[in-house]
Order: C-alpha cells, then structure tokens, then sequence
C-alpha cells in the first residue's frame, strides 16, 4: 500500500485528501520542494529546507508546524513506509483552508503534505539520448525564485515542448535565457568557461544548480553566473539543464539547430560522472 503523509499522519495514498478551501487549490497560494533520495541519503537536504523558508518566508507563511529535524524525519520514514531506496520525496506546504477570500487569512494552519516516488537514476548511458529543445517566451510571473507551486506556465511550455517532438522548454525573457520549464541551464562557451545565469527573480535558485557549480570548481572549470543571449546559447559547444530528478541533461537540438559538432560534450560528461560520483559519497 503507498503511503502519504498529510498534515502529522501516514495515510493510505488513495485516502490522502485535502479540503476544497484549501488555498493550495483556489489560489496556488503554496511553497514545494523536491528533494533526491539516494544511497541511503536525502541529497542536499539542508539546500533544500533552507530554499524552503526563503520560499515561505517570501509569500508570509512563517507558521509551518515543524522544524527541519522533524520534516527530515518525516521524509525518512515516508521513504522507508513505501519500501524505497532511490526516488524523490515531494514536500508541498500551503497556507492553510480558508472560506475563498482574496485577502490573506490570519491565524490558519498550514497544510503540509508529503508524498515519496521511486525512480531510477539516469545512466551514463542516459547522456546518448538525443534531446531537443525550443526556445519559448519565459510568459511567467516575476518570483521564479520562490518555488510555488503555480507551475501552470511552466506546464503549458513543457506539453508544446512535447508536442513539438522536443524534450523541453528554453525560457527566454528580453533576449536573455532564464532556464528550463523545470530545470536550470548551463552552456559551456568556446574558451570551455562554463555560464549559467546569474541567480535573481527570474530563476528558481536550483540545488543541483548549486552542486554542479560546487562541483565545476573542485575540478578547475572557470564557472560564470550571468545573462546570456540567444545568440550565445546557439553558439555554445554544450548545453544541459540540471534538476533534482533529471540530474544534468544535455541537449543536442536547439529550434532544430546542431549544438556544438552534434555530440554530448566532454564537460558535460565530466560534470555528470562527478555528480554520480558525488550521490555514491
Ligand atoms: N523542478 N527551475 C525550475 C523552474 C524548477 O522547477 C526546478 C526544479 C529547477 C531545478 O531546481 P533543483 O535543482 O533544486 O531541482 C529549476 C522540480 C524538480 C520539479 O518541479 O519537479
């Protein structure tokens, strides 16, 4: 039987409900997170519940019932309840249920759910696959750093990306690339100087993001956090994006144009080998 946990119980997944007032619902007035699961470990866990207060503290939930200790545990137990040893713990926290009122209630308790997945780490051999994107208008709101859970944009962009046959979405706001639908983004230029954007309101502060820089550094990869353009990130010899649950995927096809000589890129190997090497630490 799958378990969740909603609001201090382990639950029957099938029985997991929430009440139609919820603010999560009318207003996607809610904070998630998605934390990696692997070799026994949360990964960057502590990245990942300090984003979480950022988060909160950014829209004015400041009354979440439990401390980080307690969510850890939380998740810990969840992963062990479902029988899980490589997957995705998806923590979500709305402000609470409240009759529908523009105006932010005082005084309710958040709604905190927490759900586990399994899933496979991608391969090595997952870096052969052929991944396409497209360039898309980055039409979301102006607080892509706090992660909420009103994600609808990035969904429509990422069922055009599928229905064009692409793997994703590339956002781009003023001529300047922010990220993914729901991943950052990193090119490597042709002096093998590794640029990602700068972190401001149009990019979610990835954690991946975070140790792939972490990681770039350690082995002498110049790293350059910046706005680049269009035209830069067509010029680049490599892209990938990076996320929780994708890890780092190059992309080959930009709008259908030949990134670098057409192959994944020898940084982009390295990155991927190291971060493997890292989650085995
Ligand atoms: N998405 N940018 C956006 C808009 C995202 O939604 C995500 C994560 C990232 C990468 O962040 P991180 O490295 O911390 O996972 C960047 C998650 C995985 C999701 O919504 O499923």
């Amino acid at each position: 039987m799958r378990i969740s946990f909603l609001n201090g119980d382990f639950v029957n997944h099938e029985d997991a409900y929430v009440h139609i007032d919820d603010r999560g619902m009318l207003f996607a007035d809610g904070i998630y997170e998605v934390t990696l699961f692997a070799n026994g470990k949360l990964i960057d866990n502590d990245w990942h519940l300090d984003r979480l207060n950022n988060s909160l503290a950014k829209i004015g939930i400041n009354n979440i019932p439990y401390t980080h200790k307690d969510l850890t545990k939380i998740s810990l137990d969840l992963l062990l309840k479902n029988n899980i040893t490589t997957g995705s713990v998806y923590l979500q926290v709305t402000r609470g249920v409240a009759p529908r009122n523009q105006l932010i209630p005082k005084n309710i308790t958040p709604t905190v759910i927490m759900t586990v997945s399994e899933m496979t780490l991608p391969s090595v051999l997952s870096l052969d696959k052929i991944n396409k994107a497209i360039l898309e208008d980055d039409i979301r709101w102006q607080m892509c750093d706090v992660k909420s859970t009103g994600l609808l944009v990035g969904s429509l962009l990422k069922q055009k990306a599928a229905d064009n046959n692409c793997d994703d979405a590339i956002l781009v706001r003023n001529g300047f690339i922010t990220e993914c639908t729901f991943s950052n983004l990193f090119i490597v230029d042709s002096a093998n100087n590794l640029i990602t954007r700068n972190l401001d309101n149009f990019v979610l502060p990835g954690v991946t993001r975070k140790r792939i820089i972490e990681l770039a550094k350690l082995a002498n990869i110049n790293v350059i956090e910046k706005a680049f353009s269009i035209d830069e990130l067509l010029k680049a010899k490599e892209v990938f994006s990076s996320s929780t649950t994708l890890l780092i995927r190059p992309f080959i096809l930009v709008n259908g144009i030949q990134i670098g000589d057409g192959n994944v890129g020898e940084i982009t190997r390295r990155l991927f080998t190291s971060y493997l090497d890292f989650l085995n630490t």
